[in-house]
């Protein structure tokens, strides 16, 4: 089955036959892999990537973000191959900032690289630092325990929105963190998304979390790693806490995890 739908819309990202081995070709932790996601410059997309823990969604992203390149196949951003001036940014599984700078110095951290005046920086990281809710932070070390996992997490999201990045790649983000800063944060990245439309790709294991954020919902099979389901998430655009209790939602999430299981279940 293909693993996406090929529309008129211009592609976003594209990860063509795609294979990945550590030893010179006689194992495939992923084989032929393809990824089509499609831009909605005034939308936004988010895709979410399921699958079973070690079968190549952290290597996927490093692709995407180009921190790595596949053994065979393409890595493209709007149809070219990935380049150093692609707009990308990451939020990775473990807390990844640098605890030895402010909340302030973290995020406008980007702005500083890109060369960008420091009033200039520090008011744009500001701003962000209050749409995140971490207001009356930003003179903290971001590290465990001047700020919890949740407040930390907070910053890593801040910091990934700073240079306006038209992806984002979000690894398990809220793994760590409880279920009520894992709700709260959920809510949080789903109006950042309607207010910024980047294209997000979010690699979670939790189902109803990616029936609540998705909009695109890619199963990965594993050994070798390939993608063989894709759901479509029809629920309304903007979604609240209610959407949880609407019999489709439900619906959705026994589907999602109905193809979970049968994909674990397919011999080779
Ligand atoms: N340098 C390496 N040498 C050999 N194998 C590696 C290397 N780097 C990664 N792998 C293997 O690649 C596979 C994919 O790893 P990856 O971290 O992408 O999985 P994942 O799907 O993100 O898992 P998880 O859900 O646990 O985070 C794993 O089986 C891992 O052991
Ligand atoms: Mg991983």
């Amino acid at each position: 089955m293909p693993a996406h739908v090929d529309t008129d819309l211009p592609n976003i990202i594209e990860l063509r036959n795609v294979s990945q081995s550590y030893d010179g070709g006689e194992n495939w932790i992923i084989r032929n892999l393809n990824l089509l996601v499609e831009d909605k410059p005034d939308q936004g997309q988010f895709v979410v990537i399921l699958g079973m823990s070690g079968c190549g969604k952290s290597t996927l992203l490093r692709y995407i973000a180009g921190l790595q390149d596949p053994t065979e196949g393409d890595v493209l951003v709007h149809d070219r191959p990935r380049g150093a001036d692609n707009r990308v940014s990451m939020v990775f599984q473990q807390y990844s900032s640098l605890p030895w700078l402010t909340v302030l110095d973290n995020v406008s951290l980007a702005l500083r690289y890109k060369g960008v005046a420091a009033k200039e920086r520090n008011d744009k990281a500001r701003e962000l630092i209050e749409l995140v809710g971490l207001k009356g932070h930003e003179e903290k070390f971001a590290q465990y325990p001047t700020l919890s996992g949740g407040q930390l997490q907070r910053v890593a999201i801040a910091r990934s929105l700073i240079a306006n990045p038209e992806i984002i790649l979000m690894d398990e983000p809220f793994g760590a963190l409880d279920i009520n800063t894992r709700l709260q944060m959920q809510d949080l990245l789903a109006d950042l998304w309607l207010r910024f439309h980047p294209t997000v790709v979010f690699v979670t294991h939790d189902i109803s979390e990616a029936v609540y954020l998705g909009d695109d919902i890619y199963i990965m099979k594993s050994a070798p790693s390939r993608f063989v389901e894709h759901i479509k998430v029809d629920l309304p655009f903007h979604r609240t806490r209610d959407t949880k209790r609407d019999p489709h939602f439900v619906e959705l999430v026994r589907e999602v995890e109905d193809r979970m299981v049968k994909v674990a279940s397919i011999e080779e």
